[in-house]
């Protein structure tokens, strides 16, 4: 078996990874290692833009670190821990000039300073972009440094397990994806930056590669998973296919309307309108559409004709070609459809802030970006604020390592124990794999899907929750018989499927577990049984953990203190 060893290891090469990957290239010898090449991350989907109190003057008013930090805690109803999104916020403005003073091709005004948009819940037009394919413009910016710093990269390596020695990380075993051998990786330093699992959903704008690899064997390895009840329905997803149009078409003046012609809402966010924080404009859209309001019993209308031809063409280019391309509408023409759609997972591997920035309840291992857990989000992300969070705490998470130094090697005949028993297990798995007659994987993860989908979505109910956590229990039994019929491991991606589908079954059921356990409403998890915030009850954040007898829920504090905790209004 073919062995690597490294200072640290990053997984993932979205944001996230290249960034902190950027920090330690030429000081240490680091790797970075992906199941997709770097420019295939998910990141380069992200469309409306980052966030960053640049100090520019809106109405005479100039814009404060500290007033994007309230709109952040406000945004996540509370639940955020205020001093991780204040150390964001103050970050934010450093970060964007860092891109830029990259090559980063911001979008500009006719003054030359970068141009910032509108975007939901934000007090302040803060989010900066490069027309409509921001992400797509960091993530080359991020690669082509990497490149030209000499960053190692490991693409087409499937994470498959981690392994420890004396309760700290030791390394980890990976798929070679094309040669179908299995790799091990030595390193007392990991950051898993392996992104969202919005793929547990059956709709989702996350790419197909997002599947929580690194939530899934973090959580194998005992590292509990945190708030994963709280999953982020975009607003506006496009009807069918649930690709994303951006907030930004919203924050250059976008109007949703219902069959009847109304601008609905008025009725929930008579200020902020169509740019009220997320979790609150999805109600409202699904409101709609359950009370009969919505065009085909299923979607609403986001019109951007009044924009003109000229705005959209050059603001929103991306937006009007995906239109024209999968819904046949041109928006200079015409109004687009739109329905909410799984985008973003607030929660993820639980992750401490203090002391040891960004660190799991295993020592060694670190994580960073949407697979992590801060919680520097809460129960509600705002837009622009996800591209922000990679750059950030990327970029911090080198610099704190490389301030600590590298820790003293464990021995390395317990190292390599360690590694034949990880590679023992997962040859074992793969055998019965092969050898087992239940259902395919995919069959399983098309359930799986469904009842996310159906039971545990923008509104949530105890009835409901109950269901999806019987049958996703059941799916769980299944999948201890499920089958990859192919042996050869040479780019077999059923097996592929299947590992993935081991980490997403464990995400799934966490999500429906806490769902049912949080007998509240708090930003994006609105049950309809429980329809106001408890914060004598459920301010906390929840931890998931496997016990012997299934899942159990433990709580942590959530960090208040800066700002008081409020009734939320738009
Ligand atoms: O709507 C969007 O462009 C998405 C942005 C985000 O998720 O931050």
């Amino acid at each position: 078996m073919r062995v690597e060893e490294f200072d640290v290891l990053i997984i993932g090469a979205g944001l996230s990874g290249l960034r902190a990957g950027l920090e330690f290239s030429k000081k240490w010898n680091i790797a970075v290692i992906s199941k997709v090449y770097p420019v295939r991350s998910h990141s380069g989907a992200a469309q409306g833009g980052i966030n960053a109190a640049l100090g520019n003057l809106d109405e005479g008013k100039e814009d404060t670190p500290k007033g994007h930090a309230f709109d952040t805690v406000k945004g996540s109803d509370y639940l955020a821990d205020q001093d991780v999104v204040m150390f964001m916020c103050k970050e934010a403005p450093k970060i964007v000039v860092e891109f830029e003073s990259m090559g980063a091709p911001f979008s500009r005004l006719k003054s030359g300073l970068i141009a910032q948009r509108p975007f939901g819940g934000a007090g302040f037009p803060r989010t900066c972009y490069a027309g409509d394919r921001t992400g797509h413009a960091l993530l080359h910016t991020l690669n082509e440094q990497s490149v030209r710093n000499g960053v190692t990269f490991f693409d087409e390596y499937f994470l498959v397990d981690l392994f420890i020695t004396e309760g700290k990380i030791a390394g980890l075993i990976t798929l070679d994806i094309a040669k179908g051998e299995l790799v091990s990786f030595r390193s007392p330093y990991i950051i898993l930056a392996t992104g969202g699992f919005g793929r547990i959903f059956e709709y989702s704008t996350n790419a197909v590669i997002n599947t929580g690899d690194g939530v899934g064997a973090a959580f194998r390895a005992g590292v509990p998973m945190q708030d994963v009840e709280f999953v982020q329905f975009h607003p506006t997803t496009l009807y069918g296919t649930n690709i994303l149009i951006t907030e930004g078409a919203r924050g250059e003046g976008g109007y949703l309307f219902n069959k009847n012609g109304e601008r609905f809402m008025e009725k929930t966010a008579p200020k902020a309108m169509e740019l009220a924080p997320r979790d609150i404009v999805a109600r409202a859209i699904e409101t709609e559409v359950i009370e009969g309001r919505g065009f085909e019993d299923a979607y609403v209308h986001l019109d951007l004709t009044h924009l003109g031809a000229e705005k959209i063409k050059e603001r929103l280019p991306g937006i009007r070609e995906i239109s024209i391309y999968f819904a046949g509408v041109d928006p200079i023409e015409k109004p687009i459809p739109v329905q909410p759609g799984q985008h973003y997972s607030m929660g993820g591997i639980g992750t401490k802030f203090d002391g040891d920035y960004g660190e799991t309840d295993l020592p060694g291992l670190y994580t960073i970006g949407e697979c992590s857990c801060l919680s520097v989000h809460g129960a509600n992300r705002l837009g622009g604020n996800s591209l922000l969070e990679t750059a950030v705490f990327g970029r911090y998470i080198g610099r704190k390592l490389i301030e600590k130094g590298l820790p003293n090697k464990p021995s390395s005949s317990d190292v390599q124990a360690a590694e034949e028993k990880a590679i023992n297990n997962i040859e074992r798995l793969f055998k019965s794999w092969n050898e087992n007659a239940g259902k395919k994987s995919v069959e399983i993860r098309n359930e799986m899907g469904a009842t996310l989908n159906k039971n545990v979505g923008v509104y949530r109910t105890d009835k409901d929750l109950k269901k999806s956590n019987t049958t996703l229990q059941s799916l769980q039994k299944e999948f201890l018989n499920t089958q990859v019929s192919t042996e050869d491991r040479r780019f077999n991606y059923g097996l592929i499927r299947t590992l993935e589908l081991r980490n997403m079954i464990d995400i799934a059921e966490a999500t429906a577990y806490a769902s049912l356990w949080r007998k509240e409403s708090r930003g994006a998890h609105f049950r309809t049984d429980y329809p106001s915030r408890n914060d004598n009850d459920y301010l906390v954040h929840t931890m998931i953990y496997r016990g012997k007898n299934g899942l159990e829920i433990r709580t942590k504090p959530v960090k208040l203190g800066i700002f008081e905790v409020k009734e939320r209004k738009y």
